[in-house]
């Protein structure tokens, strides 16, 4: 994480905070954010835009890699869009005041409620997924006398090497229209003579946290020929190609992400070309980074409580969290690297597991971390969680999720408070 920095009296710090102060302020466990960070992160696909693709398109933020109402008021002051897959994520970007127009919505499974919400408050697109929503769609926006801009989900059939349950660009995935199968050709088709849907565009996303500038390449490539096949046998001018996000970050040392503006040229290089020898004009590009805007910005600060080893086995440091804010070990065996803030540069002897406080012998959040000699009471901090972290969080055992704390230039404040045990019960009848 770039945006650590060991402070003066050898603390760990954040955003010019130490980890200590905030622990002290805050409590634990509790998500730290760097706000600068998430901005810069923010700017390189920005400029990314402008330098090569001439500004001709829009940069949109995946909002499930961490949606809350601050996250969205610095996307706009960015001048970012954003992409939302369900009611509740449309609902706390328009509490947030985001522009509707901005904000293209997304889901396999969208709900009538869902899509009455959307067009009811002015969103700018629907990414339809499939005939029947497209049928919904039609109807619905008929109801109303509107007429609805969409783009289309299509399955390229590019398979990205990253784990099975992020990767969503194959055919045997819910999510999409394929493009082998004529499914993708069909849809178009239909959707071109329903008189209050405006198909504007096409969408593919291949899938999560990949490293391979490849199938990013294919996948535009493959998008380009859609695009020009439409033109040439509907005559359809397809305006606007949404690429997806999906670009890998670094978790561990042996994450090695290439240089996103790296990727961006790449991909832009293969759609001038594509659009040159297809004759067929240069559309609106859309990217839809999320992992990769916020996961390197933020980190899980945690207390250590039992240390438990066990001789010849393995030693078991427990923390104040565990799989409720942190489900991604246990759900993919993603990995993660942890320090101690208030000993940062201490030998890394110890060879432990980190693991939380719910019941169930999987929720690790660490396996076979390297840390210095650590003792009940020592601040833990689990790097480059802020991505897929609180949006994932869950209340298992009736543990309340932590609260996001937000620093910049040297000053913490809340962005989401700690909740309560109230909280916990607010729903119960
Ligand atoms: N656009 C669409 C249509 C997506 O489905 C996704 C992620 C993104 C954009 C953003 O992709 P990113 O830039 O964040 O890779 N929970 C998993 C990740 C699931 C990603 C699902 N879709 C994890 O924790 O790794």
């Amino acid at each position: 994480m770039d945006c650590l920095q060991v402070g003066r009296e050898g603390i760990l710090e954040i955003g010019g905070c130490s980890l200590t102060e905030i622990a002290r302020e805050f409590k634990t466990p509790a998500y730290v954010m760097d706000e600068n960070e998430i901005r810069k992160n923010c700017q390189v696909y920005l400029r990314a835009m402008e330098e090569y693709y001439g500004g001709n398109g829009m940069v949109l933020y995946a909002s499930k890699a961490l949606s809350c109402k601050e996250i969205y008021r610095i996307m706009q002051e960015e001048g970012m869009g954003i992409d939302v897959v369900s009611g509740g994520e449309l609902y706390t970007a328009l509490e947030a005041g985001f522009p509707a127009k901005k904000i293209y919505f997304h889901g396999n499974n969208k709900t009538k409620e869902e899509i009455v919400m959307a067009l009811e408050n002015g969103v700018g697109r629907i990414v339809v997924d499939n005939m029947t929503e497209l049928e919904m769609l039609e109807q619905l926006a008929a109801e109303r006398n509107l007429e609805t801009s969409v783009l289309f989900r299509i399955k390229p059939g590019i398979d990205a090497h990253t784990h099975s349950f992020i990767q969503t660009g194959q055919i045997d995935s819910k999510f999409g229209v394929a493009l082998e199968t004529g499914e993708a050709e069909e849809i178009v088709r239909i959707a071109l003579r329903m008189p209050h849907i405006n198909v504007v565009g096409v969408h593919c996303h291949i899938g999560s946290q990949i490293f391979d500038l490849k199938p990013f390449q294919l996948a535009a490539k493959t998008m380009m020929e859609f695009i020009g096949m439409l033109k040439e046998k509907y005559g359809a001018q397809i305006q606007e190609l949404n690429l997806g996000g999906g670009y890998g970050i670094k978790y561990v040392q042996e994450d090695t992400p290439v240089d996103y503006d790296k990727y961006i040229e790449a991909v832009a290089r293969v759609v001038r070309e594509e659009s040159e020898r297809l004759h067929v004009a240069q559309p609106f590009i859309l990217m839809e980074p999320g992992r990769s805007i916020v996961a390197s910005a933020g980190l899980t600060l945690y207390t250590v409580g039992v240390v438990k080893e066990i001789p010849s086995v393995r030693t078991y440091v427990s923390v104040d969290g565990g799989m409720g804010d942190n489900p991604r070990h246990i759900m993919y065996g993603s990995e993660y690297e942890a320090v101690l803030p208030e000993n940062p540069e201490g030998e890394r002897e110890m060879t432990v597991t980190i693991a939380g406080k719910c019941c169930e012998s999987g929720d690790v959040l660490i396996r076979d971390a390297k840390l210095p000699k650590v003792k009940p009471g020592d601040l833990l901090a689990v790097l480059a969680t802020g991505a897929y972290n609180y949006s994932m969080a869950s209340n298992y055992n009736r543990i309340p999720r932590p609260p996001i704390i937000m620093v910049k230039d040297g000053k913490a404040r809340l962005a989401v408070r700690r909740e309560t045990y109230q909280d916990l019960v607010a729903c119960d009848v």
